[in-house]
Order: C-alpha cells, then sequence, then structure tokens
C-alpha cells in the first residue's frame, strides 16, 4: 500500500482548500464505497470524528460508528460523542458501555505497559464482537493521520484499532491519512464541527487509566474524572484552554497525611500537569499563574472528596513524558 503524501496534494491552510479536499474526498469515497457499509470505532478524538464526519457526508447513514466507553473516559465525555453524531449528525452509532468489562481485567495491575496492552486488547475484542453482530460490512474506516504513518514506531505500546482478527477481512479506508493535524482541523471545520471538538486537546487510547499510576481502581478513577472536570473548566474560564496544549490531573497510587476538620486524613493527592508542545515529541511546561492556580486547589480540595493535596508537575519532555505512564 501506498504511504508516501501524494506531491499533488497541496498543503491544506484554508478553509476554500479544505472544502476542495472534502469535495475531492466525497467523490472517491463513493466510488470505492458505493453502496456498501462502512464501520468506524469512534473515539471523539479530532482524528476519528473528522473522519466520521467526512464519511457520513459520504455515504450518510451506511457509516456505522462503533463508540466504546472503556470506563476510561473523561467527565461527560460518551454523552457528548452520543449528542454530537447521534443527534446533531444524524449518525448510525452504536454505543456499547464495556467499562465494567475493562476495570475487570485491569484490577490489580500496576505495570505501564501491561496495563495500555489490557486496555488495547480489550479494545479490539469488544470493537471485533460489535463488528461481528453487524451484518454486511465490507469496509473500515480508521482516523490515521499522516504523522501516525511516519512515526508508527512509538515509545510506548500506542493503541489503535490495527490488529483485528483474521476473519474480520474488512477493506480499510482512511480518508485522512495524508493529512497533517492542522490539516485535518481546517478539514473538520469546513465540514462543520464544532471549534470545541476539532482544537481538543489530544487525549490517550488509554484514557485516564494511564492518569492513574499503579493499579487502576473505581475510586482513584474517579478523583482524576472529577479533578480534571476542574481543571478544564476553569481552564475555559481563564482563557488557558485555547492557548495549552495538554492539561490534564493525574492521582498516583500514593496516599499523604491531611487535617480537615480537626481530624487527621490519609487521602491521594492530584497532580496538575499542563504542557506546550508541537508534536508531542518534547513539551514545555506552561507557566500557570498562582492565582488560577490556588483557585484550582481550592476548587479540588473542597469538591473532591478524597483529595487532600494538590501538587504541580513542571517536567518538561524531556526528561519526564507528558503522560505519567
Ligand atoms: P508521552 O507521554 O509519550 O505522550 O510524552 C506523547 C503524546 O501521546 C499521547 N499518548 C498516547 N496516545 N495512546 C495514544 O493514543 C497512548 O497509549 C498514548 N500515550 C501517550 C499523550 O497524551 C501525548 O499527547
Amino acid at each position: 500500500m501506498n504511504n508516501v503524501r501524494p506531491i499533488e496534494l497541496e498543503r491544506i491552510t484554508n478553509r476554500e482548500l479544505a472544502l476542495k479536499f472534502i469535495d475531492e474526498s466525497v467523490k472517491e469515497l463513493k466510488e470505492e464505497i458505493k453502496d456498501d457499509k462502512v464501520l468506524l470505532a469512534l473515539s471523539g478524538g479530532v482524528d476519528s470524528s473528522v473522519t466520521a464526519a467526512l464519511l457520513i457526508k459520504a455515504i450518510g447513514k451506511n457509516l456505522v460508528c462503533v463508540h466504546v466507553n472503556h470506563g476510561l473516559l473523561r467527565k461527560n465525555e460518551s454523552e457528548g460523542v452520543l449528542k454530537v453524531f447521534k443527534e446533531e449528525l444524524g449518525a448510525t452509532l452504536v454505543f456499547v458501555d464495556a467499562s465494567e468489562r475493562f476495570l475487570n481485567k485491569l484490577k490489580g495491575v500496576s505495570d505501564p505497559e501491561q496495563k495500555r496492552k489490557i486496555i488495547g486488547k480489550e479494545f479490539i475484542d469488544v470493537f471485533s464482537e460489535e463488528a461481528r453482530k453487524l451484518d454486511g460490512i465490507k469496509f473500515l474506516a480508521q482516523g490515521t493521520i499522516y504523522p501516525d504513518i511516519l512515526e508508527s514506531k512509538g515509545i510506548k505500546a500506542h493503541h489503535n484499532v490495527g490488529g483485528l482478527p483474521e476473519d474480520l477481512n474488512f477493506k480499510l479506508i482512511e480518508p485522512v491519512k495524508f493529512l497533517y493535524k492542522d490539516e485535518v482541523r481546517q478539514v473538520g471545520l469546513a465540514l462543520g464541527l464544532k471549534e470545541e471538538m476539532v482544537f481538543r486537546q489530544p487525549f490517550p487510547g488509554p484514557g485516564l487509566g494511564v492518569r492513574c499510576p499503579g493499579a487502576i481502581t473505581k475510586e482513584r478513577l474517579e478523583l482524576v474524572r472529577e479533578s480534571d472536570s476542574i481543571l478544564r473548566e476553569e481552564f475555559k474560564k481563564c482563557g488557558l484552554s485555547s492557548k495549552v496544549w495538554q492539561y490534564f490531573t493525574i492521582v498516583p497510587d500514593y496516599k499523604s497525611v491531611g487535617i480537615k476538620d480537626n481530624k487527621r486524613t490519609f487521602e491521594y493527592f492530584v497532580v496538575i500537569r499542563a504542557v506546550n508542545s508541537i508534536d508531542a515529541t518534547s513539551a514545555s511546561v506552561e507557566e500557570i499563574p498562582y492565582d488560577i492556580l490556588f483557585k484550582i486547589r481550592d476548587r479540588i480540595l473542597n469538591e473532591v472528596d478524597g483529595i487532600n493535596r494538590v501538587l504541580v508537575d513542571i517536567s518538561p519532555k524531556p526528561i519526564a513524558t507528558i503522560e505519567w505512564e
């Protein structure tokens, strides 16, 4: 398969070029797919969302989106995906809540790579099961983008829907595989997707699982989810959300002593991480003003039950990585 960006593909730097790309892609997709059905794993990330929107434009209801909630998504994330794609764009969408299944498989597993592998394998299993239930699907669409092709050998085991069982021999459709991230965003905007979705910060496939260092528990996952939601709310309020590349919270498997209502507590802590980067290969730390940090700290300490301490990670990549696992 040809995996080199064609020289005739002009860099998509504006709406006009994005519309031209969309027109050509829709035409090609219609020609290739005809009246067949296409399956797509829709995470809600920029790449899969733009791929879905492009395919909806080309083949409408014949695109079947499968959205799997692996229990490691952010607060209200699945609801958001359903709202945009099912209600607003009218997509054919299968929603699978596999939270319990993933958490059971991850129980007691603390090794980061092991956790990633379990999440990746379970994802393939759940997705394949859904695919088998659906009849007459010939194609599988993926939101592969050009950097995925260029950097397919990563340091960590990044998970994608690659590696489906052999009996599911779908023909692969990757309509944005020659586009860089900024081009995918231009195309998304031109397709009418909201800025909020198109400029979403990167979110790892294994989700909050890598922000819950050590063995994942429901309790700690909830602490990550709630503190992350507060951080995102506050960053949005002060305008940092459109400036900072990636920001999130981490809750390691470690407790420290605190005091509340004159009583000793022994609880988890939240780490705040906010970094800037161009392509994730290196990252610098965002200097969050102290008044904003204090506001976030106060909200986390007051609103997230089970947290008695808030820390800030000021480590650049390298020597740290962006995620903790
Ligand atoms: P690191 O932690 O390696 O992360 O500096 C670089 C970028 O990749 C994201 N990331 C992942 N994305 N699956 C993904 O799809 C993964 O397993 C994964 N691990 C890290 C991370 O959020 C950052 O943007």
